[in-house]
């Protein structure tokens, strides 16, 4: 029999549960060399994953954990809604409790990807997967893709809350044993420097637009108006505003209730640039600043992150 679709929050609650009956060393798994959260990721679905036939018309976004995807998310979501027609956040448009399938492309069961080949397009999906592990598909068929990166500090300072409040990631004593395995690249989904190094590589594709966590907080108007210009959706003021209004950190927050279950508590945490600064040991910056300086300064993505503006004290 055909396995269901799980709601967002149906998926996360029944990952907790199963996490919370698993040895800290069970919550991880290997895949070509990567970890991922058992609970939420399988071996099956990777294998069925290469064979996904993505389409020209699908809306994807693609980041690295705790890049601000679930922001991106109410906001793509929305232009979608808009592009069909709908008013977002009415009767009939879809918000995250009601999409047609959890929208991580890789999380999830090994039959996600033939219910998905019957979905309406266009379709939606998020990833945190780095380009050379997503179906060719995706390249080939020319997807459109919104890439979004966020500076390093913050992200390590997001993922270590993070890990330590959901059962499904392997939590930490300290800050510094968290610091230790981000730099060791010990991390569910990869690297992260590895990861933008790897996404470099895409960066001038004209099918892929890479916006920053930092640009979107400091203009969110003008990062609306140029995602909706690059995915082809026309916008009028009104909507604009009221995708703005839905998608604040306090909307979302308040909504989380009904999008996201008992994980919006955790998921919505602080929503601001800069917190780093009050974890980062003066060691742990100069080691960050060394392997930012070393492997991504000089890249494209690199330059879009605005490091010095936002990585130094
Ligand atoms: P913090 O932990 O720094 O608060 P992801 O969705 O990729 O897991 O990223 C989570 C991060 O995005 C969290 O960062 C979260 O607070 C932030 N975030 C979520 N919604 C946001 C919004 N509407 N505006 C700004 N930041 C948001």
């Amino acid at each position: 029999m055909e396995k269901s679709r799980k709601t967002f929050i149906g998926l996360i609650d029944e990952a907790i549960a199963a996490a919370n009956s698993m040895r800290c060393d069970e919550l991880l798994f290997s895949y070509k060399g990567i970890l991922y959260p058992t609970t939420l990721c399988s071996p099956e679905t990777f294998k069925a994953l290469e064979s996904f036939e993505a389409r020209r018309d699908d809306v994807i976004l693609a980041g690295y954990p705790k890049s601000g995807t679930n922001w991106l998310s109410q906001i793509l979501t929305d232009l979608i809604a808009i592009s069909q027609k709908k008013t977002p956040g009415s009767e009939s448009s879809a918000n995250a409790e009601e999409q047609e399938e959890f929208p991580y492309l890789e999380v999830g069961d090994a039959e996600k990807y033939e219910r998905m080949s019957k979905l309406s397009s266009p379709r939606f999906m998020v990833t945190h997967l780095r380009p050379e592990n997503l179906p060719k598909s995706i390249f080939q068929n020319n997807a459109k893709i919104l890439l979004l990166i966020r500076n390093p500090k913050d992200v390590a300072t997001s993922f270590f809350h993070f890990s330590n409040r959901l059962a499904t990631l392997p939590s930490y004593e300290t800050w510094d044993d968290f610091f230790t395995n981000f730099m060791k690249k010990k991390m569910p989904w990869g690297c992260y420097f590895e990861y933008l190094s790897e996404w470099n590589k895409y960066a001038e594709k004209e099918n892929i637009m890479t916006i920053t966590y930092e640009e979107v907080k400091e203009n969110p108007a003008l990062s609306v108006k140029n995602i909706a210009t690059f995915f082809g959706i026309p916008l009028t003021e009104e909507q604009l505003q009221l995708v703005l209004e839905r998608s604040s950190f306090q909307s979302m927050k308040k909504n989380s209730d009904k999008t996201h279950g008992s994980f919006g508590n955790i998921l919505f945490r602080k929503g601001g640039v800069s917190d780093w600064k009050n974890i980062f040991s003066e060691d742990q910056n100069e080691k960050m600043d060394k392997a930012f300086e070393e492997q991504i300064a000089g890249t494209k993505l690199g330059k879009k992150l605005k490091y010095d503006l936002y990585c130094k004290a």
